[in-house]
């Protein structure tokens, strides 16, 4: 697996220059943007919406926006994201009625949609959706607030899905949130991760290049079968 993707969290960002935050970061040679969306519902804590999501692509941002709906319920805002230039929407599934629904919505209105599981949470609602999606999101962290420290189940948890997307066949990516920084991302990596959110361990240091290349120079260690 070569195609390893890097994605900051702009949670950890200075909001107050977000604009700049995410071309600086994009510049230092991130591939994604991670726009945590948050309702004060389904997770303790308000972040941002759509509006913030069209207000980058007019800033000039092209690099796809991985939107992850830390939201209840979803649907409504999956059409305002589509519209205002996400293209990876990813919910959790205990937050929408009808699964399948709302990630054929994602896909009817061009986006790639993808489900989020948290910690606790088994992956039996990739049984009957795998088919239809393009990433499998993992929170290593419970969802709700950046800073916190990665959950080592969640390893045995990404080999799981790995194993799950490897027999699908499908070129599904697997996206792993929470605590992901230079010292662990290798060991993500060879649990089966492909895609990085990093909030923290990129926009809370100084030097963003710095902590990009040390993160593709620590996933250039890993060999997997
Ligand atoms: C948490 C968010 C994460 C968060 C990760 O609910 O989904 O994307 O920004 O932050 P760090 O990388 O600081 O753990
Ligand atoms: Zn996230």
């Amino acid at each position: 697996m070569s195609d390893y993707l890097i994605a900051p969290s702009i949670l950890a960002a200075n909001f107050a220059r977000l604009g700049d935050e995410v071309d600086a970061v994009l510049e230092a040679g991130a591939d994604m943007v991670h726009f945590d969306v948050m309702d004060n519902h389904y997770v303790p804590n308000l972040t941002v919406g759509p509006m913030v999501c069209q207000a980058l692509r007019d800033h000039g941002v092209t690099a796809p926006i991985d939107v992850h709906l830390m939201v209840q319920p979803v649907d409504t805002l999956i059409q305002m994201f589509a519209a205002a230039g996400a293209t990876y929407i990813t919910f959790h599934p205990d937050a929408s009625h009808h699964v399948r629904r709302s990630i054929e919505l994602i896909r009817d209105l061009g986006c790639k949609p993808g489900l989020v599981f948290n910690p606790a949470e088994s992956l039996g609602a990739l049984e009957y959706t795998l088919d239809d999606i393009d990433m499998v999101l993992l929170m290593s962290v419970n969802p709700g607030f950046g800073g916190q420290a990665f959950i080592p189940s969640t390893l045995d948890k990404l080999k799981a899905a790995r194993a799950l997307i490897d027999d699908s066949g499908r070129d599904v990516r697997l996206e792993i949130d929470g605590g992901v920084g230079v010292e662990n991302i290798a060991d993500v990596a060879a649990a089966g991760a492909d895609t990085f959110v990093a909030g923290s361990a990129i926009f809370k240091t100084g030097d963003y290049r710095k902590v990009v290349d040390q993160m593709r120079a620590n996933l250039a260690t890993v060999s997997r079968p």
